[in-house]
């Protein structure tokens, strides 16, 4: 074996990983020296842009704990995450389409039956979001689960107060003919935690750290795909620049503004302004080939 020179240290590290004998992983470690090799030989960093390089992932890694995720936030704001989103959702274009989790979900949301309220006392206008989920036939879909959560009308997630039991977020799901009514308030703007090493890179950019308004909705139906996805605000100012590139064209809806004394989806006339969502959710059925 030849000895290293900056011309042949690629090859030589790459053929050392080539050998190990897991097929998978000698795959994605060949690939990860080439690349990081490439990348090195692109940018040709000094040696204290590189030790600060290390230093940014050190502290990256510090401020991750059971509640905050920098790693996955610096994934989603290079636009990663949402690579492995739609690499691993290959459905066809008559299905909703998916979108990135965030960091923001939390498992074992209450149950809400249909047309209550998920967002209690939170501030914010209210907002009804009503439709249907149903297959490529355009049949109801039954008894589907739709985890739901969001921000309240300032743009707080549940994990961002402290609040005791379960803020803006439920579980409901569809009735026989597949409708649904989720009762909340109307998300806002809100930019991604600035407080970390993702803030402090973004603070030496010109890039926007908003996302625009959306609720999160993860639907789950025996027999489909199970989707997570999100519905965004028609005419969000941020809606074409979402910071982790999460906005699909279908998934942007109009949240059609409603005056006081005006009547719900719930028949209920209301006594304040508030906002109507519709939307159908499409789901793609297990054995249905993406082309479909
Ligand atoms: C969110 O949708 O809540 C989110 C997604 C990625 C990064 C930060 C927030
Ligand atoms: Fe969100």
């Amino acid at each position: 074996m030849p000895y290293s020179t900056e011309a042949n240290l690629t090859d030589l590290a790459v053929e050392r990983w080539s050998n190990i004998p897991d097929a998978r992983l000698r795959k994605i470690m060949t690939s990860l020296v080439k690349h990081l090799h490439g990348w090195i030989r692109d940018i040709e960093p000094t040696e204290a842009e590189w030790m600060a390089g290390i230093e940014f992932l050190t502290e990256t890694g510090k401020l991750c704990n059971k509640k905050r995720q920098e790693f996955i936030l610096l994934s989603d704001t290079l636009g990663v995450s949402m690579l492995v989103d739609a690499i691993n959702h290959r459905l066809s274009s008559k299905a909703t389409p998916t979108t990135v989790t965030g960091p923001f979900h939390i498992h074992g949301s209450p149950e809400i039956a249909d047309g209550e309220s998920m967002s209690g006392d939170a501030p914010g206008i209210p907002c009804f979001v009503e439709g249907k989920v149903m297959d490529f036939d355009g049949k109801p879909v039954a008894n589907a689960v739709l985890d739901v959560w969001q921000t309240d009308g300032e743009g707080m997630y549940e994990a961002q107060i402290d609040v005791d039991g379960a803020y803006m977020r439920g579980i409901y799901h569809s009735n026989a003919d597949g409708t649904y009514l989720v009762r909340t308030v109307a998300p806002i703007a809100y930019t991604i935690p600035l407080d970390g090493t993702v803030g402090t890179l973004f603070n030496q950019t010109n890039i926007s750290p908003y996302r625009p308004a959306h609720i999160h909705f993860l639907i789950d139906a025996p027999g489909y795909h199970r989707i997570i996805t999100h519905l965004f605000e028609k005419g969000d100012k941020y809606i074409e620049t979402d910071v982790v590139y999460g906005v699909k064209e279908p998934l942007i809806v109009e949240f059609q503004y409603k005056k006081a004394g005006e009547k719900a989806p719930n028949g209920e006339i209301m006594n304040e302004p508030f906002y109507i969502v519709h939307y159908d959710f499409t789901l793609q059925k297990l054995a249905q080939a993406k082309a479909a």
